[in-house]
């Protein structure tokens, strides 16, 4: 199986279930074996700050959503978070929020970055997952030492982004095409991704949102299943979304074949894996995805990000030696003290160069 696939092989591929599903899921797992390794990166996850300026119909944690606590963490907060990351060896710490585009916001992060460069050098590698920024503060940000940033497109397909986002001028799909093109001109590892499992989103779709990816030569990938919200505007139209189990295999599908079309991007088994199965992730790395983002929030604050309902908040009751193991049996190595740089970034660093 090459890596090469039409509209019509991607919708075909991404039904595969049963014996043929396991074929493709294997297939995925050893290109990656071959191309990148069996490495599995870390990337310790702090999730800054709840408040958000946005409106996003599926999101718990929209602008509209009365019903959870506000808060932002404290620098010390953060600083702690990130020195368990250094001190347990993840080659990267993300930084995310909801969406907050003020001046006191945009110079706090600033502010962060340049404390963890100081006390870290290159030991530590800074990811950002903070929405759309003017271009400007996403070179401020680089300048100050961020290196990665995280911007999912959601969906690719126009009409959909279209009903699953409010209709005004905060929530337009072609501002988020144009946030993605100005992290690649500045030189950021792009990394995006879509929800799996979404109303109205058809195998058509989601074969098009992989072609997407391929498109945009993104350099990271994080997506996973669609999980309903009550507190949210697309939880009235449930009854129209796959099972569970439907949205588990898409997603595992849609992770091995972008590791095909995609053999050197670093690609993660998300949280939302997790949410349906307490091995999802490590069903994810099975499936060709090569990154864990353990969530390293202070716990007091890790009920109110919640993404979407049964978010797992700690990893599964297990200390880190227990997600540890079932990395490793999942067939990886888990990559200590290694910044895990996408290998499709470099490559492409090295032929411009
Ligand atoms: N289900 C699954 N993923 C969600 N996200 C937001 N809401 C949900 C949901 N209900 C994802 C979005 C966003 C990322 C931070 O969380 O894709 O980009």
């Amino acid at each position: 199986m090459i890596g090469i696939f039409d509209k019509e092989e991607l919708k075909y591929l991404l039904q595969l279930r049963g014996a043929e599903q396991q074929s493709l899921l294997e297939r995925a797992r050893i290109t990656r074996d071959k191309t990148v390794g069996n490495s599995c990166y870390l990337r310790g996850l702090i999730e800054l700050s709840n408040y958000c300026c946005k409106d996003c119909l599926y999101c718990g944690i929209r602008k509209g959503n009365k019903n959870i606590t506000r808060y932002d963490l404290s620098d010390q907060e953060v600083f702690s978070a990130v020195q368990y990351a250094f001190d347990n060896g993840y080659g990267s710490v993300v930084i995310q929020s909801g969406e907050n585009t003020s001046a006191s916001f945009i110079r706090r992060i600033t502010s962060l970055i340049d404390h963890i460069r100081k006390n870290y050098g290159n030991n530590l590698q800074i990811t950002l997952s903070l929405g759309e920024q003017s271009e400007d503060t996403y070179q401020r940000w680089f300048d100050a030492g961020a290196s990665r940033y995280l911007l999912r497109i959601e969906s690719s397909v126009p009409s959909l982004y279209k009903q699953i986002h409010p209709q005004d001028r905060l929530h337009q799909y072609s501002c988020r095409i144009s946030a993605l093109q100005n992290l690649k001109r500045i030189g950021y590892q792009v990394g995006t991704g879509v929800m799996i499992g979404l109303p109205f989103q058809t195998t058509e779709i989601l074969a098009e949102d992989l072609l997407f990816m391929q498109r945009l030569d993104i350099d990271m990938c994080g997506m996973g299943p669609y999980l309903e919200h009550r507190e949210t505007p697309l939880y009235e139209y449930r009854s129209l979304i796959p099972s569970l189990s439907e949205r588990f295999s898409l997603s595992l599908n849609m992770i091995a074949l972008l590791r095909l079309m995609m053999p050197s991007i670093n690609i993660a088994a998300t949280t939302a894996l997790q949410a349906i199965d307490k091995e999802g992730r490590e069903k994810g790395l099975k499936a060709g995805a090569n990154v864990i983002m353990p969530n390293i929030t202070p716990v007091h604050s890790r009920e109110s990000y919640q993404l979407y309902e049964n978010k797992p908040l700690s990893e599964a009751g297990n200390s880190n030696l227990g997600l540890y193991q079932r990395i490793e049996q999942a067939g990886c190595r888990i990559a200590f003290n290694e910044a895990g740089t996408s290998a499709h970034f470099l490559n492409k660093k090295s032929h411009n160069s």
